[in-house]
């Protein structure tokens, strides 16, 4: 699997709101690619954050490339707004939306990446379809809501099992992570098949944002 690129995507979920600014730059210079940006409607998830002002803001602020993960219910009815606000990557789970396909077929034309998310207990069979019209998969490795929790050790053979299924396929849907990703277990996930990494407490929860990415992305240079 060598000759892959790894993609480190802080997720700012765990970032101080009040110096958003400071801590992207911080991540940027630490070699982040990718800028995570929760965004969740305490419906679909416990939990409400931040939503398309704040994405249009970041835009923007950096040249990172936004990678807006919708966690909230018609992912349908916001989806393009996301893609017109700035994001590169619009990502949507499959527990959230009824009409996927043309989701999926609406943020590819808007003009931006388009991803598809499951969820801890949703099986990779739930995919089999949505492979076919999405850029990504997005496995979660935490249930959806929070930073900072513990990850769920079984993502990795889900990981696994993904990505055999892409190559059965033919396919060349990249494989991104989210949930408790630290630098115990990072190089297992990319091992197994992720590329694109998010981090939140790991980067955002230390005292030096621009050292912890760094850390991560050294912890997997034997897989690139
Ligand atoms: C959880 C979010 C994650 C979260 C990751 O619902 O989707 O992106 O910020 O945070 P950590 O890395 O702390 O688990
Ligand atoms: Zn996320």
């Amino acid at each position: 699997m060598n000759g892959r690129t790894i993609d480190i995507a802080p997720s700012i979920l765990s970032a101080d709101f009040s110096r958003l600014g400071e801590e992207i730059e911080a991540v940027e210079r630490g070699g982040a690619t990718i800028l995570h940006v929760d965004v969740m409607d305490g419906h679909f998830v416990p939990n409400i954050t931040v939503g398309l002002p704040v994405v249009k803001s970041l835009a923007q602020a950096t040249k990172l490339p936004i990678d807006a993960h919708l966690m909230i219910s018609e992912p349908g009815r916001y989806a393009e707004q996301f893609v017109d606000a700035g994001a590169k990557m619009v990502s949507v789970h499959v527990e959230a939306d009824a009409h996927l396909h043309r989701t999926l077929a609406s943020i590819r034309s808007a003009g931006a990446q388009a991803g598809v998310v499951i969820n801890p207990a949703t099986p990779i069979e739930s995919l089999s379809e949505a492979l076919s019209f999405a850029d990504y998969v997005l496995v979660m490795s935490v249930n959806p809501g929070f930073g900072g929790q513990r990850f769920i050790g079984t993502s990795v053979d889900k990981v696994r099992r993904l990505r055999l299924m892409i190559e059965g396929r033919k396919l060349d849907t990249r494989i991104e992570i989210d949930g408790g990703i630290d630098l115990e277990n990072i190089a297992t996930v990319v091992a197994a098949g992720a590329e694109i990494i998010v981090a939140g407490s790991a980067i955002f929860g230390v005292d030096d944002s621009e050292a912890a990415v760094r850390g991560l992305r050294e912890a997997t240079v034997q897989w690139v």
